[in-house]
């Protein structure tokens, strides 16, 4: 429950999870680098959804496509003139904000009688709906007030969520202490694309952007995947890869970085006001099963409604699946009706009808969409969170990763429990390289027993197995322990494989 940001990401970095970006050239914003272990939870969590999503279903099928798409795509989509975040620059300091993010500065006017200039409150910019954020810039203002203003008490900070709700006569208003001068520009919109150029000449003619999101890839191939298959409607298209946003300040580790991966399902269902919802209502379950299949705490999340103004361009409604985080409550995933705003801007973009011919009611219509959307990155994020555990085993502090066994980056450990016996040490060989087969396994026979047990712990290693005198000696059983409960059962060798594959793939 007090899990700080800094211990989780100096945690990712001891136990080779994540690393910053280019680190030995001092970082590099918004990129991070996964290691050994990362990258293998990395696939995990992967795999996990593909199979959950697609290969156990006979109404999805996936698609892998290209990051560079023609660029009238994101004409189409509504990227190039709409996707892009409220930026303002501090003229002082030069430093650029995302307009929803936290800023403070007190709002200082003349007061007519006297002349005298006080500070009559704070304009506070900030993310989301952050709670300890806003209590601690009203805090802030609350005492500013009390220190400055002499006569009044009625005075009371103004809080905004959302700079666009600030007027230019407020703005500058907005001094930086002391100086009477304005210190922020009016907000304006900053595309979150990425540019690039393709082939040699360096002009308009040849820009192009790196995907903000995997879906358009998913809809640009309709017709493709529609037609190579026998899907009938409803039906839904998947695709993982990454996605990249020149995000103006990413921030809070692998949450918002500016280069990241998705896991996105297009879910196509017949048109019509009132056949969504039941569509909807059924993805936001089977999202929140999978989320918990993988080993996300259940109280931890949450969910956050969009209605009205708090809904995307394309969207009739939203529904995030929200993760209490260190840092706060945060979206980890979305949950969109999408109606068919997007089929039908690429048939309008490229002249090509992106419809569906109903074999039963000899119609051509536009299927609509839901749209389950989440980030692979955010998602390893919230399960390191929620794996993290600390407790007492024999009277000593225990710190580990409670990782599911599916996402657990090192399923099983294999400890000889002595390492100077040869036949003991075969034996051990020989379990090891039958597991290595199935699963990532490590070997390791240095140190006493328990310390071993503790490295493996600390990894989030489910299931070590130790092969012991009495294997070798007396009943060809191996012991094998479970990190969470520390209890040990003891197991027949060819008994070990069926035993973790019940415990590991379910
Ligand atoms: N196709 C819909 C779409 O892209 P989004 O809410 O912009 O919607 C979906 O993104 C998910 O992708 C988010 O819920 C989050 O998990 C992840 N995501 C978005 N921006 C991200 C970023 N800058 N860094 C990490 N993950 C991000």
């Amino acid at each position: 429950t007090n899990l700080k940001m800094e211990d989780i990401v100096s945690l990712c970095k001891r136990r080779g999870i994540i690393f910053p970006s280019s680190e030995i050239y001092n970082g590099f914003a918004g990129f991070f680098d996964y290691g050994p272990l990362g990258s293998e939870l990395k696939k995990n969590v992967k795999d996990a959804f593909w199979k959950n999503f697609v290969q156990c279903r006979e109404d999805i099928v996936g698609i892998d496509s290209s990051i560079v798409h023609n660029p009238t795509t994101w004409q189409s989509s509504g990227h190039l003139d709409g996707f892009s975040d409220p930026m303002v620059d501090c003229k002082e300091t030069k430093l650029r904000y995302r307009a929803d993010q936290l800023y403070c500065a007190p709002i200082i006017v003349e007061e007519e009688d006297s002349n005298e200039e006080v500070v009559v409150g704070y304009v506070c910019v900030m993310e989301g709906n952050d709670a300890d954020m806003i209590s601690s810039a009203t805090n802030q203002a609350k005492k500013l007030l009390k220190e400055q203003d002499k006569k009044s008490s009625k005075l009371k900070p103004f809080v905004f969520t959302d700079l666009t709700q600030v007027s230019e006569d407020v703005m500058t208003q907005v001094p930086s202490p002391g100086s009477g001068k304005p210190t922020l520009t009016m907000p304006r919109d900053f595309n979150l694309m990425f540019q690039t150029n393709v082939g040699a000449m360096q002009d308009a003619s040849s820009v192009a952007y790196l995907r903000p999101e995997t879906a358009q890839g998913i809809f640009i191939n309709f017709k493709n995947v529609l037609g190579t298959s026998r899907l009938k409607l409803p039906f839904g298209i998947a695709q993982i890869g990454k996605a990249f946003r020149n995000e103006i300040t990413p921030r809070n580790f692998i949450f918002r970085s500016r280069e990241f991966e998705q896991m996105e399902i297009e879910y196509f269902i017949p048109p019509g006001d009132d056949v969504w919802q039941p569509y909807h209502n059924k993805w936001i379950s089977d999202s929140k099963e999978f989320l918990l299949s993988v080993g996300l705490k259940e109280e931890l999340m949450g969910y956050d409604v969009h209605e009205g103004d708090g809904l995307a361009h394309y969207a009739r409604a939203c529904t995030d699946i929200t993760f209490r985080f260190p840092f706060g409550v945060q979206e980890l995933m979305g949950i969109a009706a999408r109606g068919d705003f997007d089929l039908r801007s690429h048939t309008e973009g490229s002249g090509k009808a992106l419809d569906y011919f109903d074999e039963e009611t000899k119609e051509k219509f536009i299927p609509h969409v839901i749209e389950p959307s989440l980030g692979v990155d955010r998602l390893i994020l919230a399960l390191i969170c929620s794996a993290y555990a600390e407790d007492e085993v024999n009277g000593e502090k225990r710190n580990y990763l409670s990782f599911h066994p599916s996402i657990a980056p090192v399923k099983v450990a294999v400890l000889p429990l002595v390492k100077n016996k040869e036949p003991l040490v075969k034996v051990a060989r020989e379990l090891f390289e039958k597991l290595q087969r199935r699963w990532n396994v490590s070997w390791d026979m240095t140190g006493a027993i328990g310390r071993r047990y503790r490295r493996a712990d600390e990894v989030g290693v489910p299931f070590c197995v130790t092969v012991d005198f009495e294997t070798i000696e007396e009943d060809g059983a191996v012991t094998i322990r479970d990190r969470d409960s520390t209890e040990q059962v003891r197991i027949p060798m060819d008994e070990v494989i069926p035993y973790l594959s019940k415990m590991i793939d379910g």
